[in-house]
């Protein structure tokens, strides 16, 4: 079975990919970890964010290695370096956005998601899974939330981070964010025609997950 999740940041799509996954036994990919290890290498080479060429060539050197392992996610290794909490730095989350709308950039990690996808049963979470990734997936889960809601998460996840961050600017963050992701040329964030959206914000996330075992599993 094959289950597309997408939404905005913040809208809890990993945390509730990843539990789907589990209760159900599938594999778990984080998309977005994969744009956020090439933003991570384009910041240690001191990369322009705007050449192309450039952030492609970064993409398709380095070597990405992603270990599912059920509880924690997914594990990410950027030249055999475990990087699964450096990707999440606000350095690299203030610069994804951007390296993800070169067309070149996701046509190579479209690529390698495709692969991903073709081996089988998939949890993916991202932007794009439902309309371009996995156009074919059984299930197409379509997550929303608040401006406010999401940005009280993220202030919650960095907290226990021990990052402290302004509230006001963790939404202004997140409104452009979700500008530069949906107003893109290529592949932009958009709810899939045939996709299911669950508003999460007044839902916890056993709730969420319930919601969408419900529904893959025939009973909503
Ligand atoms: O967890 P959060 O929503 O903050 O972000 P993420 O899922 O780690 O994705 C980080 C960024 O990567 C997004 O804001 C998008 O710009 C980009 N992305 C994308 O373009 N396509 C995907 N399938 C996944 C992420």
């Amino acid at each position: 079975m094959k289950i597309a999740v997408d939404g905005p940041a913040g809208a809890g799509k990993s945390t509730i990919a990843r539990l789907v996954a589990r209760h159900l036994g599938l594999r778990y990919v984080d998309t977005g970890a994969m744009y956020r290890a090439v933003t991570l290498a384009a910041l240690r080479q001191g990369v322009d964010m705007s050449d192309e060429d450039a952030l492609l060539r970064v993409a398709t050197s380095m070597d990405l290695n992603i270990v599912f392992q059920g509880e924690k996610g997914n594990v990410i290794y950027l030249d055999g370096e475990d990087v699964t909490a450096l990707i999440r730095e606000p350095d690299v989350t203030a610069h994804v956005s951007t390296v993800s709308t070169h067309k070149k950039v996701r046509d190579f990690i479209v690529a390698l998601q495709d692969q991903i996808g073709k081996q089988g049963s998939v949890v993916m979470d991202g932007r794009d899974i439902g309309t371009v990734v996995m156009p074919d997936a059984d299930w197409k889960i379509f997550l929303q939330a608040t401006v406010e809601e999401r940005a009280k998460r993220r202030q919650r996840e960095m907290e226990r981070r021990g990052v402290q961050v302004d509230m006001g600017d963790m939404q202004e963050q997140i409104r452009k964010r979700d500008y530069l992701d949906s107003t893109r040329e290529n592949s932009p964030l958009k709810k899939a025609v045939d996709a299911i959206e669950i508003d999460t914000t007044s839902l916890d996330v056993a709730e969420v997950v319930q919601k969408v075992l419900d529904l893959v599993q025939g009973e909503a």
